[in-house]
């Protein structure tokens, strides 16, 4: 049984002050609850206080980024080493918020992956197709590409661990999500691409969120299909009670 996972990724949103606000009022709602896994992932500023007031909780804390280099002279960039030492378990990788405004494409990703890997976090990797995709019939082809691109060269042991949200770029800030029966589908392909890559056991063991203007009115269209795990959820998890409302249907 996989355990259905609930992230929220707060983007660049928050300071040190209005994290600490949604802690208190999050922490008070959500009382340790621990039926689906919880991660937040605040920007980078805010790790070392959510990390404070999540340490003694069920929930975990994950990043929105990271470079591939565990050290050296990389200005302004932040290693897979540091993240653990801030007690990170998770890093979002490949956002296509990302891949948009950074050039982030899927060698990129795919070097990302593979530290994360191997410095210990497990990686939430972000794939989707963008609007005029979809409209061409070449979703399927998208997605099989990123996640061919993103998954050279792993191995399954370090696959099986992943997380991967299912995020259509059209559906993002939008308020338009996509419907769940077209996101079960996209999450049944995403599972045949990784048993014929891996095997059936870790297409099955691998965790599939769907992110895309999440609320708490939608989020049980996904939650109730069969191939989705969870949700990675943007602006809907800067408000506790919203988000709070989210994890709990
Ligand atoms: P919204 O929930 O704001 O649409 O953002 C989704 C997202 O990008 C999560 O990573």
């Amino acid at each position: 049984m996989r355990k259905k996972i609930i992230a929220a990724n707060w983007k660049m949103y928050k300071t040190i002050k209005d994290a600490e606000n949604f802690l208190r009022e999050f922490l008070s709602l959500s009382n340790n609850y621990t039926e689906k896994e919880v991660v937040i992932c605040p920007p980078f500023t805010s790790l070392f206080l959510v990390r404070e007031y999540i340490k003694d909780t069920p929930y975990k804390l994950g990043a929105q980024n990271l470079f591939w280099e565990k050290e050296g002279a990389y200005t302004g960039e932040i290693s897979p080493i540091m993240l653990r030492d801030l007690g990170c378990e998770y890093v979002i990788i490949g956002h296509s918020e990302r891949r948009q405004y950074f050039g982030e494409d899927d060698e990129i990703v795919n070097k990302k992956l593979k530290s994360a890997f191997d410095n210990g976090l497990i990686p939430i990797l972000c794939i989707g197709e963008k609007w005029e995709e979809r409209e061409k019939g070449k979703t399927n082809d998208i997605i099989i590409k990123q996640i061919n691109g993103a998954l050279e060269g792993l191995d399954k042991e370090n696959v099986k661990k992943l997380v991967i949200a299912y995020e259509p770029v059209w559906a993002i800030g939008t308020g338009h999500s996509a419907r769940g029966e077209d996101a079960n589908e996209v999450a049944s392909l995403i599972r045949e691409i990784i048993e014929k890559k891996y095997s059936g056991v870790v297409a099955q063991e691998i965790r599939i969120q769907y992110g895309g203007s999440v609320n708490p009115k939608n989020i049980s269209e996904f939650l109730s299909q069969p191939e989705i795990d969870g949700a990675l959820v943007g602006g809907a998890s800067l408000n506790p009670q919203t988000f709070w409302e989210i994890v709990r249907i």
